[in-house]
């Protein structure tokens, strides 16, 4: 913990001026007072949602700058890790396909944190929120988004130093520029990989729905759990269903339950957005569905890593046309169905006041023989051939 607080340490903040991530040239330290006129004295006008951290607000400063300012809702040692572990992690990202950092504001009770606003809100609010209705999402722009941040996680994974597992791949964590470029945003829930280590244990964080079965059983963190995070994203894209959606009758199924027998039947075209109304290209289609098969397979050895993903997506990886389709995936018990928050909003935001961290944030790491029957999960193995 130490080390990240001494990584935010004032001297690199001076040293940021040349940094930044997402596009943007460079991020600065904000005050209080600058981020309360742009916000509007934080407004509940201004708000554009709320989250685990904290609220997040719309605003614009006096140079004429739209921003989005992050305001951590509670002071206690956790919170200010996170933040800590946020500002130190955009420090380090550069990417097209990443929201960097516009600056943040460190008072003697608050901890702010500045992006630039997003025109086009997450990727959430077209799929399943306010946007839903528009359909904004035609197929290209599906495509672009899935190819993009499928890159910005192949960056964090594999070219910045130390890699970087982000942990919280999720449809609102994936915000969307003028153009709808996508960018990969929140990196308070990522943990820094030492050289060597091909994974850690640690709390396990995140959203139920897209989380890796040996994440939410064991708290075992690798790339290969945002690799099933991003499968169970990428078929969210393509079909427009929520990761676990609540039937009539107070049921709960999730995504790759209810696409398990429409891949094993070959039928792709019923498992595509029906908002599409079918326009959509049918081999990239049955492509992106390998690929997302492939990515949520139970086994984490199994899935393909994030250089691979984007080489599929793109066409350039011929093993994403002749590996056969398959799906290993895990499935929630009833049990674990009912804690869950997300499924029962319209926009799927959650509900941050009732848990910061989704079903399994009050879960330390178990170091136990059976997380089968201890955290009600059940495997479901289903070949294809
Ligand atoms: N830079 C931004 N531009 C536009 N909208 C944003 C921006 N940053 C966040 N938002 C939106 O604000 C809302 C709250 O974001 P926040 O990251 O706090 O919560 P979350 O993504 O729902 O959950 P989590 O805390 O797990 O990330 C989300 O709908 C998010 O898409
Ligand atoms: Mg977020």
């Amino acid at each position: 913990m130490g080390s990240f607080l001494s990584c935010c340490s004032k001297k690199k903040v001076e040293d940021g001026a040349n940094m930044g991530g997402g596009g943007s040239s460079s991020w600065r330290i904000f005050t209080y007072k600058e981020l309360h006129a742009a916000t509007n004295g934080f407004s509940e006008d201004n708000k554009l949602g709320e989250g685990g951290f904290g609220s997040v607000y719309w605003g614009k400063t006096t140079d004429g700058l739209q921003i989005a300012v992050k305001k951590l809702k509670a002071m206690n040692s956790k919170a200010e890790m996170e933040f800590a572990v946020e500002v130190e992690v955009l420090g380090r990202v550069r990417h097209k396909n990443l929201l960097g950092l516009r600056g943040y504001c460190v008072g003697t009770d608050q901890r702010l944190i500045v992006y630039d606003y997003m025109p086009n809100l997450s990727l959430l609010s077209h799929l399943h929120g306010q946007f839903a209705g528009e359909v904004q999402l035609d197929w290209k722009r599906r495509m672009k988004i899935a190819i993009g941040s499928a890159e910005g996680l192949l960056y964090l994974h594999h070219e910045v130093t130390p890699h970087i597992i982000h942990r919280d791949i999720k449809a609102s964590n994936v915000l969307l520029d003028s153009d709808f470029e996508p960018l990969v945003a929140d990196f308070g829930f990522a943990k820094l990989i030492p050289e060597g280590v091909s994974h850690m244990t640690t709390r396990v964080k995140g959203t139920l729905g897209y989380l890796a079965p040996e994440y939410a059983m064991w708290g075992k963190v690798s790339e290969s759990c945002d690799v099933y995070s991003f499968g169970i994203l990428l078929l969210e894209i393509l079909t427009g269903k929520k990761p676990i959606e609540k039937l009539p009758a107070g049921v709960k199924r999730t995504i790759t339950e209810w696409a398990e027998p429409m891949i094993i039947q070959r039928r792709f075209k019923d498992l595509v957005d029906p908002k599409l109304r079918g326009n959509f290209d049918e081999n990239q289609l049955k492509h992106a569905i390998n690929v997302a098969a492939l990515c949520v397979q139970n086994e984490p050895d199994r899935r393909p890593n994030m250089k691979e993903v984007v080489n599929m997506l793109k066409g350039y990886d011929p093993r994403g046309k002749i590996m056969p389709l398959r799906i290993e995936s895990a499935k929630y018990k009833e049990e674990l169905l009912t804690l869950d928050q997300t499924s029962d909003d319209d926009d799927g935001s959650g509900s941050p006041e009732d848990s910061e961290y989704g079903v399994f944030g009050a879960m330390e790491v178990q170091k136990i023989q059976d997380p089968y029957k201890r955290f009600g999960y059940n495997t479901a193995v289903t070949k294809y051939v």
